[in-house]
């Protein structure tokens, strides 16, 4: 391995801190309408880039809290120094640290991807550390991974994220329902990077989201390209750092998804809500039930 060794250090070094905050509790700032931050955050990513500094000087870093070094550089890393700082700031213990490492040739425009090369994420509360690098698979904890081999929606277990910022303009609560309705379950554990890492470990066996950045992503989709799975847009098409949609599966039930937004998006396929005689009904069966 060519990065994650050192890579995985420093996550590590970092999640120890993320730990050292968790325990003695930290004050919550807002940055948006529910949009949280702590001196957890930003300590965490000023260790990250000074380490990833001395590591590789000659790498660019973009970080969720600001950092922008040496954007013009052929490497670059997309650094979460907290993903799950809601969980995080409520006590709730569900975050990781995030490093995607992306090789940029020179020919690229500033809105062109590179290539993903290495991921590391890194959870401090179950010391969970998920590494890969390109063409040579993805690891938990030194043992390879492989997603799950669940070949329909309707007996998989799928999660989803919903945004921190302009929550009211998200159309994703219409595609919550209609997934809970077809599998055995959605989960919204509130940290989009281990959501992948679970989908590459066969935890879970899709997840979506609308609204990502680059720093959420990059680590968490190389895992589960190297775990055997599959990324894309929601129409199937290639995944793309800045693109605002993100569908990641063990790739047997990626065309089953891929229909279902389509047909979501286009009106069709939706369960529709029990009027409220409909639901009177049920109520007035389940107390005769009772009685
Ligand atoms: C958030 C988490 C969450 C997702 C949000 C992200 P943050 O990242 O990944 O699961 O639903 O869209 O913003 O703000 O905790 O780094
Ligand atoms: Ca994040
Ligand atoms: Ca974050």
């Amino acid at each position: 391995m060519t990065w994650t060794p050192k890579a995985a250090e420093i996550a590590r070094e970092a999640g120890a801190r993320l730990r050292e905050f968790f325990a003695a509790g930290v004050a919550t700032e807002y940055k948006g309408d529910v949009d949280l931050v702590t001196v957890a955050d930003r300590t965490v990513e000023k260790l990250i880039r000074t380490r990833l500094g001395e590591a590789f000087p000659e790498h660019g870093i973009y970080g969720e809290e600001g950092t922008r070094e040496r954007m013009d550089q052929e490497f670059r890393w997309y650094v979460d120094p907290l993903d799950g700082t809601t969980n995080f700031a409520h006590g709730f213990p569900q975050f990781c640290v995030s490093m995607g490492l992306e090789r940029r040739a020179a020919t690229l425009k500033a809105d062109e991807d590179g290539t993903l090369m290495a991921a590391v994420i890194y959870d401090p509360m179950r010391d969970e550390l998920y590494e890969a690098e390109r063409g040579r698979g993805a690891t938990l904890n030194g043992k390879a991974l492989h997603v799950s081999k669940t070949a329909e929606l309707a007996e998989a277990l799928v999660s989803t994220g919903f945004p921190s910022r302009k929550r009211h303009q998200s159309p994703n609560i219409h595609f919550y329902h209609e997934f809970t309705l077809r599998s055995h379950g959605v989960r919204r554990a509130g940290s989009a990077a281990l959501d992948l890492a679970y989908v590459a470990a066969g935890r879970l066996d899709a997840f979506w989201e609308f609204n990502l950045n680059p720093w959420d992503t990059a680590a968490g989709i190389l895992l589960v390209t190297e775990a055997g799975g599959r990324a894309s847009d929601f129409a199937g098409g290639e995944f793309r750092l800045d693109s605002r949609e993100v569908l990641a599966s063990n790739g047997l039930i990626h065309d089953e998804l891929v229909g279902l937004f389509e047909d979501m998006f286009a009106g069709r396929a939706l369960t529709p809500i029990p009027t409220p005689e409909e639901f009177a009904a049920q109520r007035r069966v389940r107390a005769k039930g009772l009685q």
